[in-house]
């Protein structure tokens, strides 16, 4: 099985349509038979006739898979390699309980001293929040959750989301997508440049953490076998982003229970007679593709 997804991103004022394999598996005694090549190579055939610009393949480092994975895109095939977003997961509550003990201290001192308060997400958009979604899209700033780019799968969760606010004006976020009733994902996680170093990114982390994973629970007396209500968390970052991979590093990766680094391999596909700008959005490809 194959399964991919188009993907349009805006790049140079122009629409760029790629074809992001998501999963690709075949069954064991099956393997090692040709089966996952002849798929890749119908799913980029169906890609070019559809006029996309490229293919995606998400590829997860020192994994079984991944030998073959790198062949079926190798480099002599036309298939470029960059450095993908790491993925961490975090789920046992032994650690993870004594990360949020830790880190609930630290938010309570530099609280004190930053001065900034947490607010729930609001369940509409406040100017503010419209402003960020507004302004133009800039290399290592972070948005907030657009309501009008829905989640295909899960749903942003209110009860998990939060806002940093410094004499109230809004200075940061973490909007959550919850993935699944055990999967809950720190996807936009942000604070504006000032505020990294204030502990409010981290706080609303531990704020959102508490009633995620540890609701009713003593965490000195923590004796869970499995995190409550929501059993699991997950982030990515870029390993190029300016704050994040020293954070997680730090904070996350002695409690994480996966932390899977990826190769992002893309295969340009030759230019069809039409190109499109920004605006076009090619709704004609997008509509023949779907
Ligand atoms: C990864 C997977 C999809 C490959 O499927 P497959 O049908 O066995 O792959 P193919 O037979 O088409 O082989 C593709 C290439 O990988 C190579 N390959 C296959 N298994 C390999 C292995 N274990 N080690 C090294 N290379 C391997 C093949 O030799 C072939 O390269 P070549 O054509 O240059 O000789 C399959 O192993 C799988 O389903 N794994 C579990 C699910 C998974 O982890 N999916 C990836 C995440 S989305």
């Amino acid at each position: 099985m194959l399964l991919a997804r188009i993907k349009s991103s805006a790049k140079d004022n122009k629409c760029d349509l790629a074809m992001e394999i998501c999963s690709l598996a075949v069954r064991k005694p099956w393997q090692g038979k040709g089966i996952a090549r002849n798929l890749v190579i119908a799913a980029t055939r169906w890609a070019e006739t559809h006029g996309l610009d490229q293919v995606i393949l998400v590829i997860p480092e020192n994994q079984t898979s991944t030998p073959a994975l790198k062949r079926l895109t190798s480099l002599e095939a036309g298939w470029h390699d960059s450095p993908g977003k790491v993925i961490v997961t975090l789920s046992d509550p032994i650690k993870v309980g004594a990360l949020l003990a830790r880190l609930e201290k630290m938010a309570k001192r530099q609280q004190q001293r930053w001065g900034w308060k947490i607010a729930p997400y609001p369940d509409e958009l406040t100017s503010e929040l419209q402003a960020r979604l507004a302004a133009p899209d800039e290399h290592n700033i972070g948005k907030p959750y657009d309501p009008n780019q829905p989640y295909s799968t899960g749903c942003h969760s209110l009860r998990y989301s939060r806002l940093l606010m410094a004499d109230d004006k809004l200075v940061g976020w973490l909007a959550a997508h919850q993935l699944s009733p055990n999967l809950l994902r720190y996807n936009k996680v942000w604070v504006d440049p000032g505020w990294e170093k204030s502990g409010g990114l981290l706080a609303m982390v531990a704020d959102v953490m508490r009633p995620a994973h540890f609701a009713g629970v003593d965490l000195h007396a923590n004796n869970l076998k499995i995190c409550r209500p929501i059993p699991k968390g997950c982030f990515s970052f870029y390993p190029n982003h300016i704050n994040m991979p020293r954070m997680s590093e730090r904070h996350f990766r002695p409690v994480a229970s996966q932390w899977v680094e990826t190769r992002t391999r893309s295969l340009p596909l030759p230019r069809t007679s039409k190109s499109y700008t920004k605006g076009e959005v090619s709704s004609e490809r997008k509509a023949e593709s779907y």
